[in-house]
């Protein structure tokens, strides 16, 4: 039986989760793994504050610092979150040789690169299955399990309080305010839920997962986010009746085969999607966190599950934990580094260049000759308009005019909405969301 002594830097939420998860199921990993998991000590910001779970005082320090430099330590846990101490804390783990499990999604997305190259200069591991979709094995699926694909998509449901905001806007008709504020009362949302709602903490997860699927690390300030702090539940409303459900999607998707040394463009977003009523994806209600995949060999695939609070977390971090310790155990720390360059990699297609067919409401004067108007300027630039709706019991100054638009191109459709917005007919900024119908 290996000892492992773990020291775990953070006892909030996911530390708390992971002491108790090694409490209540130490003793089946050992048994499944021949390991035994000792907590050498937890460092905390407050030791004094009251923690449920209890946390022994005994365990508790403030001193980061020293519990990472304890030559008892073998492995360091990561989960006091953010990026700067974090940083320091991962990188002087990193420096004496050792691994480092952690859970923080905004470190990995923005300091990945910096943190992978010491982790191969000084020998020691990174595993972060934890910092994407909770307990989703995503990263393990990408790195190990489809290491035989080529992925050619991912449509991710990486947000579990903007997923349940916005089903709570479609099933109870709530606007965003009233929304945010449930998902607040219910402990989902943080007290600032700015990176939930403004799509970023999605994007920091789409950008590593991508990062994975195509081999090269991506920059995900240069990575289009929109996220779900304008959407009405008007908007809500009318995308179901024509069929659709709106979900805040992150969208990794292979535009172009790689053939004759071309290689594939690749495009990656944060964004509000209507997608079909009948595809899986629009079933994932609540908090609940979904990743719908497709490789050239496996074909389509789906990983459903909880995607973040205490114990999913700690599912993953401890799954993580089996990992290194297999690969101490092994002499192996290196078996699956925490990220590899490849060939595969391609280009990111800038937003504007991408295609996609349009869900578009415009707040009109209800008067004859209107829609041709519109329809004149769309044709212009070549866009093709696939069925509109004029809802009725909206009559007033203005009536909502809804057009469902066939594949445009991004850049198009912004240009052809400057010209509409300067109509006299036009009473409101247009709305404009990406439709995703599965069928490439
Ligand atoms: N919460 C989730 O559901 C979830 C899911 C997936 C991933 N994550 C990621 O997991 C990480 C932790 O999240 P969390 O929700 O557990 O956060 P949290 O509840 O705020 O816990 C953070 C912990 O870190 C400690 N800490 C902060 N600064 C410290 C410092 N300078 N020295 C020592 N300890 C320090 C805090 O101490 P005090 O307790 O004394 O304040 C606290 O125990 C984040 O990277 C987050 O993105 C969270």
């Amino acid at each position: 039986m290996l000892t492992i002594n773990l020291g775990i830097i953070g006892g909030g939420t996911v530390g708390g989760g992971v002491y108790q998860a090694l409490k209540k199921n130490g003793s089946l990993m050992a048994s499944r793994l021949s390991v035994r998991f000792r907590i050498a000590g937890i460092a905390v910001r407050n030791p004094r504050k009251k923690r449920l779970p209890h946390i022994p005082q005994s365990l508790l320090t403030k001193d980061w610092k020293s519990l990472v430099q304890n030559p008892k330590v073998n492995l360091v846990v990561e989960l006091m979150g953010g990026t700067t101490t974090a940083r320091t804390v991962v990188l002087e783990a990193l420096k004496l040789g050792k691994s480092v499990v952690t859970a923080n999604k905004a470190l990995i997305c923005e300091h990945g690169e910096e943190l992978f190259s010491a982790s191969e200069k000084y020998g020691a591991n990174i595993y972060y299955e934890a910092a994407v979709a909770g307990g989703i094995p995503i990263i393990k699926v990408l790195r190990e399990s489809f290491s035989g694909n080529r992925v050619q998509s991912i449509h991710g449901i990486l947000n579990g309080t903007c997923n349940y905001m916005l089903c709570q806007m479609r099933e109870s008709g709530l606007d965003f305010k009233t929304a945010l504020q449930q998902a607040t009362d219910l402990g989902y949302a943080e007290a600032d839920p700015t990176l939930d709602v403004d799509g970023y903490d999605a994007l920091h997860k789409i950008c590593i997962l991508a990062s994975l699927a195509h081999g090269h690390w991506i920059d995900s300030s240069k990575t289009h986010v929109e996220g779900i702090r304008n959407i009405l539940p008007l908007d809500v409303h009318f995308a179901q009746s024509l069929g659709y459900s709106v979900k805040l999607l992150g969208v990794v998707k292979t535009t172009s085969i790689e053939k004759k040394g071309i290689r594939p463009r690749i495009q990656v977003a944060v964004h509000p999607t209507l997608i079909p009523l009948d595809h899986v994806l629009a079933s994932v209600n609540g908090v609940f966190n979904a990743v719908y995949l497709k490789g050239d060999r496996v074909g389509d695939s789906l990983l459903y599950g909880e995607g973040a609070g205490a114990n999913a977390t700690a599912s993953a971090i401890l799954s993580d934990l089996g990992d290194a310790a297999l690969d101490h155990a092994f002499g192996s720390h290196r078996r699956v580094p925490p990220f590899v360059p490849h060939s595969e990699s391609g280009s990111i297609l800038p937003q504007s260049e991408t295609v996609s067919p349009f869900y578009l409401r415009l707040s009109v004067v209800d008067r004859p000759g209107t829609l041709a108007k519109i329809a004149a300027i769309l044709a212009e630039s070549e866009i093709g308009i696939s069925s509109v709706m004029q809802p009725e019991g909206h009559e007033g100054k203005s009536v909502p005019l809804i057009m469902m638009i066939h594949d445009a191109r991004e850049a198009s459709m912004n240009q052809a909405l400057k010209k509409i917005s300067r109509l006299k007919v036009i009473k409101a900024p247009p709305v404009l969301y990406r439709v995703e119908n599965f069928i490439d």
